[in-house]
Order: C-alpha cells, then structure tokens, then sequence
C-alpha cells in the first residue's frame, strides 16, 4: 500500500473499519481496553493486589440461595483479603479477559457501577482500615483514604448497627452517565438500580458460599455516604453491604 498516497478504496475500507469497531464498541464495549472509572491509573495511588479469584468454590448454587439470609450480626475477627478479593470477585470482577465482560449483568456492557470498601479496625488481615476502591480490570484495590470511619458510616445509615459490627462495608456507586449517554432516563431508573441488584444478589451468595454474614443497606443518607467512600458527585450510592463473621 502506498501509504502517501493511499488510493480511494483504502480510504473507503479504512472508514468502514473505523465505523463498524465503533459501532461494536457502541453495542457491546468490544473494543474499550481502559474501562468506565479507571481514573485511578492516571493518579499516583496506592495499589493493594488481590489473590486470583476461585472460580470453583465447594457449595452449590442451588445450597447459597437456599440458605442465603440476611446477616445483621458479626464475629469482631478480621476477613482474610482473598474473602475480601472473592467479594469483589462476585460482585464486579471480569470474568472474560477477551471481553472484559464482568460477573454481573450490564445494560450495553457499559458498567456503571464502582465499589468502595470501608475497611474497618478489625477488618482485613494485613489491610490497613481505610477506604479503597476495586478496579475489577486489575483485580485490585486502590487505596484512597485512611482510618477507620465505620462509626460515621454507621451513622450516615440511620444508625444501622450491621454497619459498625461488621469487618468491612462494601459501597455499591453507581456512575448513571456510563448507562444513560445510551438509554437515557430509562437507564437511570432502572437499568442502573437493576444492576446493583445484580452484584448485590453475587455479594449475597459469595458471602454465602464462603460461610461470611451479610444484608443489603439501602436506607441511609446518600450525600453523607458518597462523601464518606470518597466518591465524586457525579456517583450516587446505591446500597451498603456491611460483611463479617457469623456470629
Ligand atoms: C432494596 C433493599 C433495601 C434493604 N435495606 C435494608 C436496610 O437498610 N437495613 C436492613 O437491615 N436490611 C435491609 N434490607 C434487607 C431486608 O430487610 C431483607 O432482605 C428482608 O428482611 C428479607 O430477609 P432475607 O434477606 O434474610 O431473606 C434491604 C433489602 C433490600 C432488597
């Protein structure tokens, strides 16, 4: 091909090329290789890499539904980081290195959830309390504030006791832009909550499946609770997952 002077089918093949991987990108994400959120990269932060998540626990689907409940009361023990990178695993983790699809369902595979962990001061073997962040793409937390601040999360949720007791809190946030660019306002009212319910549910039954405590937090303050994971104001929380010990 001459390059300086590509002929006019060269640059009818080279648009249709352009235009169908950004069509594909548009539909499926075929082709993003930063994901939705990764600002981090860009900052000097610092990482906490995860164990690789296992991806043949012992316990049945069929068993974690069945015994799912939610959990309110903890141990004061701390979790081990692969529970905790398994957590994460269920709720956001990529599952397809090729596609980056995610464990969890999403509308235009456009991911417009982020996770925040409050790590708590009997929280996480080897973890300083504090408050990170999952990258799912590197399987890794990112470190952003810390210091234990249960007490004020506890707080910002009505008062929940769960939310203090328990080794850490996962914060669901979710980025609407991500999912209404595409869907508009019907992506914000209910494709991005159904998606919380979907890594909500994998929360739930990982935490099942590992023998660990957990329940769904919806009712709190959502300013106080954005403010306290350190997320931006273009993020709203859906929900808080507050995990631990059986008792
Ligand atoms: C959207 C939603 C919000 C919830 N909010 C709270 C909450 O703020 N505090 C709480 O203790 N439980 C909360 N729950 C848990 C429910 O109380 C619990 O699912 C229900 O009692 C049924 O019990 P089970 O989960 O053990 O089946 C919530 C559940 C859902 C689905």
């Amino acid at each position: 091909m001459d390059i300086e002077h590509p002929s006019r089918r060269t640059i009818v093949t080279l648009v249709a090329v352009a235009l169908l991987s950004l069509a594909l990108d548009l539909v499926f994400g075929v082709f993003r290789t930063v994901r939705p959120g990764d600002s981090d990269s860009l900052h000097a932060v610092e990482s906490v890499p995860l164990p690789p998540p296992n991806e043949a626990g012992d316990v049945s689907v069929e068993a974690a539904i069945s015994d799912r409940r939610s959990r309110r009361q903890y141990e004061i023990e701390p979790l081990e980081r692969h529970e905790l990178g398994q957590l994460l695993w269920a709720a956001q983790g990529v599952t397809s290195r090729t596609s980056g699809y995610r464990a969890a369902p999403s509308a235009g595979a456009l991911y417009p959830l982020e996770l925040y962990v409050i790590v708590g001061s009997s929280g996480v073997d080897g973890l300083e309390s504090g408050v990170y962040r999952y990258r799912p793409e590197r399987h890794e937390l990112s470190k952003r504030e810390p210091g234990d601040i249960q007490s004020h999360l506890r707080a910002a949720a009505l008062d929940q006791e769960s939310v203090e007791a328990a080794a850490i809190d996962i914060v669901v946030c979710a980025v609407d832009e991500r999912t209404t660019r595409k869907y508009g306002r019907r992506g914000e009212r209910r494709y991005v909550p159904m998606e919380a319910g979907h890594a909500g549910e994998n929360i739930y039954l990982q935490a099942e499946s590992l023998g660990l405590a957990t329940v769904s937090i919806g009712a709190f303050d959502d300013d106080s609770v954005r403010e306290l994971a350190g997320a931006p104001t273009n993020q709203r929380p859906l929900y808080i997952f507050p995990v631990g010990r059986r008792d």
